[in-house]
């Protein structure tokens, strides 16, 4: 009988059976087997023993390593660029997870069509789509991203046979789920298939020095789908995230080794394709509103100071248990934020839904938003504007803690300078080190309320 050349490992205890079970026959744990590949022939690694007796290999010092002489390749997306660390290095694996439909092909493809004007070898493989809708897709892109040559393929060895034969300075896989390895029974997207593929072709990438971009499915909790084992395997992390209805997204880096991970691209979706935000406070402040239950958060989104418009509404209600409903902010520190408001000199929102809204679809995942969230939702509690006498909307920033006091969040002088640098003064926020000009410090949640018309009116005159 043919001989499979895959057999199933235990990820707990590496126990390795020759069929897949639901149990690990070696550990008795559910759901661990994962199909891997046998490796060519035994003993052809040179075994542990006659290894032992082989010339010992010398290390070297890092003095007399060459550094590598080739210059990053800049992509033409200057976002996307300054989030990869100043451009692709090459022979450098850069995973791109995002959710289905958030503009993943769009961003590769314009990449690939800059660099390819820019006189760059690219190879773009796509799994998921055939040439012609490609081709469709680029036309919207550009005259640029017409000229990228393009491989509807599935297979890994085609994949690889195609990487040697083009040696491409930049290669895009859209996407890593789809493709298979002929020597495994796994379906496309598996945890083995995918281990497989991305280790193979990172193997051949770093060898023919091709910079390749892996792009990969997020799953639903907003984790790059497949195995853990890929975001080892990669260099570089990178998340494109966004509400898909709204047209910003953003763009971060969850690893990356050849530079920081706390830088943000901001894009926008349109018609001729992602387009850069270069300035996304401008674009946030500008759309801002004086009403009732709006404010303006100084966020931090990496290293870059970022003003976006917080928006809560609140309506009675008889529905027990009452809606919360939170758009790009996690919804559990939105109920400690309901909270700690009706303890500490806030309104008490228990018989209202309560509706929280991050507008242009922008997502804060820090706790210095808390303030913000707080402020909005006793301004529209109230049915007063936050707004100063000029129309202008309030700013604040800081983290809400359990006990009603307000938190020092990273970066304070960032922010408020952020803000002043759109006339939005005082800047309501936590008390810092030292006196920041601009900002009015608060020690604690009630004294913030009270000095915004938020207050209930029986805290404004405790507070
Ligand atoms: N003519 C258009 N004008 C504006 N936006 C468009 C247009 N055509 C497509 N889009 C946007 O582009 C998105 C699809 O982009 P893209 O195919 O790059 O996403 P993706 O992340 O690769 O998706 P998938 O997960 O299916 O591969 C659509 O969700 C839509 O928002
Ligand atoms: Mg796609």
């Amino acid at each position: 009988m043919a001989r499979s050349d895959s057999h199933f490992v235990c990820q707990e205890c590496g126990h390795s059976a020759l069929a897949w079970s639901g149990r690990c026959p070696g550990c008795g744990e559910w759901n661990t087997l994962v199909e891997a590949k046998r490796s060519a022939a035994p003993g052809s690694r040179g075994g542990g023993a006659t290894r032992s007796r082989a010339a010992a290999p010398r290390p070297v010092s890092l003095r007399e390593v060459k550094p590598p002489k080739a210059n990053r390749l800049l992509t033409g997306i200057a976002e996307l660029d300054r989030v990869l660390g100043g451009g692709l290095v090459p022979g450098s694996v850069v995973l791109l997870g995002g959710s289905p439909g958030i503009g993943k092909s769009t961003l590769t493809g314009m990449a690939l069509g800059n660099l390819s004007a820019r006189g760059a070898k690219v190879l773009y493989v796509s799994g998921e789509e055939s040439a012609a809708q490609v081709r469709l897709r680029a036309e919207r892109l550009g005259d640029d991203s017409l000229s990228v040559p393009v491989l509807a393929e599935t297979s890994v060895g085609a994949v690889l046979a195609a990487l040697e034969a083009e040696r491409p300075g930049v290669c895009v896989i859209d996407s890593v789920q789809t493709l298979h390895s002929e020597g495994m029974t796994g379906a496309p997207g598996s945890v083995g298939q995918v281990r497989e593929a991305a280790g193979a072709i990172t193997e051949v990438g770093k060898r023919l020095g091709t910079a390749v971009v892996l792009v990969g499915h997020v799953t639903k909790d907003g984790s790059v789908a497949g195995p853990r084992v890929l975001e080892h395997l990669v260099d570089c992390v990178l998340l494109f995230d966004g509400e898909r209805e709204r047209s910003f997204r953003t763009l971060r880096a969850l690893k990356n080794r050849f530079g920081a991970t706390s830088e943000v691209g901001v894009f926008e979706m349109r018609s001729g394709g992602l387009v850069e935000v270069e300035d996304p406070s401008a674009r946030f402040v500008g759309e801002a509103s004086d009403a009732p239950g709006s404010c303006v958060l100084c966020a931090m989104e990496g290293t870059r100071p970022l003003l976006v418009e917080v928006q809560a509404l609140v309506a009675p209600t008889e529905i027990v248990p009452p809606r919360r409903v939170a758009t790009g902010i996690d919804r559990n520190r939105l109920a400690m934020v309901i909270a700690v408001l009706a303890r500490h000199g806030g309104p008490s929102l228990a018989a209202a839904d309560v509706f929280v809204n991050v507008a242009g679809g922008v997502r804060v995942d820090e706790p210095g938003a808390d303030l913000a969230v707080a402020l909005a939702l006793a301004s529209a509690h109230r049915g007063r504007t936050l707004a100063g006498p000029d129309g202008r909307p309030l700013a604040c920033f800081g983290e809400v803690g359990l006990t009603g006091e307000l938190r020092f969040v990273a970066h304070p002088e960032r922010r408020v300078a952020e803000a002043l640098k759109f006339g939005l003064r005082p800047v309501a926020g936590p008390e810092a080190g030292e006196r920041i000009d601009g900002m009015a410090a608060h020690r604690t949640l009630r004294s913030a309320l009270g000095a915004t018309a938020a207050a209930p009116r029986q805290a404004v005159q405790a507070a």
